[in-house]
């Protein structure tokens, strides 16, 4: 694996993931919105350790043009990505987006923002990526998906908007697979789920957790590399947790 990218690298897992590449020798694109870019001093510190193995860059992958753009930049510096993954996820925001608990917390906005975010970013990712990751050596496409995005697991209910756009997410993830199978023959396309993760996106439902249910990003990102390095072809369209157990849909 020569050369990754992050989406997403200011959120809690982003960030310890970007770290443990760099540690491990892989040369890291690592994307974060425009906004932060010259704010996030996490970004700021690894950039003068690690000097040209890291290029920060900016992507919304809520504006498919930003989403063009930074496919564009990134074909600048090089012709073949190994892996990606998509660390960016929406649930809750200070612009009033919280989790539904019941019917009556359903609206348009939160869920066209959560599925902007969730299910249609992977999608653009993809689309724009495809060039990149279509060579002769095995590439991996991955989205950090959630457990809650699973069907059949589904039994607390509520969480309309993003249980439904991790669904979304997980069929794309399937969907791409089929396509990717055909077209990029050596890609590997899968969604991965981090477990229960103390990162700002937890946060706020963290207090009914059970003891040492919550783990450190840095924790989550070391299962998450274990389980992508451990990846087989046949494996291509699946969600696979932190352990490596797959998550029916
Ligand atoms: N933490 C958990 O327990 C848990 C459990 C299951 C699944 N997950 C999934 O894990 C992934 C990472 O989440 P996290 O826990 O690291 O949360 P986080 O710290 O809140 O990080 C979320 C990331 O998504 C980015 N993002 C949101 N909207 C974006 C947009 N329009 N364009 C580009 N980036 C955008 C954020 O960027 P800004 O910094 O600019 O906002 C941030 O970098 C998500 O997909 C989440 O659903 C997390």
């Amino acid at each position: 694996m020569d050369n990754a990218l992050i989406i997403g690298a200011s959120g809690g897992i982003g960030i310890k993931m970007t770290q443990l590449l760099l540690k491990k020798g892989i040369n890291v694109i690592a994307s974060v919105r425009e906004q932060c870019l010259n704010k996030f001093e996490c970004l700021d510190t690894l950039k003068s350790n690690y000097k040209s193995q890291l290029i920060p860059i900016s992507m919304d992958v809520s504006s498919q043009k930003s989403v063009e753009k930074a496919f564009s930049l990134i074909s600048e510096h090089t012709n073949k990505l190994h892996l990606i993954i998509n660390c960016t996820g929406l649930l809750h925001n200070d612009e009033g987006l919280h989790p539904e608990k019941r019917l009556e917390d359903v609206n348009t906005d939160n869920l066209v923002q959560s599925f902007t975010v969730n299910s249609i970013g992977p999608l653009l990712i993809a689309r724009y990526a495809l060039p990149l990751l279509r060579h002769e050596e095995r590439s991996i496409l991955s989205n950090i998906s959630a457990r809650v995005g699973s069907i059949s697991d589904n039994r607390a209910g509520g969480w309309y908007a993003y249980r439904a756009a991790k669904a979304a997410q997980n069929m794309i993830t399937k969907t791409l697979a089929i396509e990717l199978n055909r077209r990029s023959p050596h890609t590997i396309c899968i969604g991965l789920h981090p477990g229960t993760v103390n990162t700002k996106l937890s946060k706020p439902f963290q207090r009914n957790l059970k003891l040492g249910q919550l783990t450190t990003a840095e924790q989550s990102v070391n299962y998450l590399y274990k389980v992508i390095t451990g990846l087989e072809k046949k494996d291509s369209g699946k969600i696979f947790a932190w352990d490596g157990s797959e998550i029916s849909p």
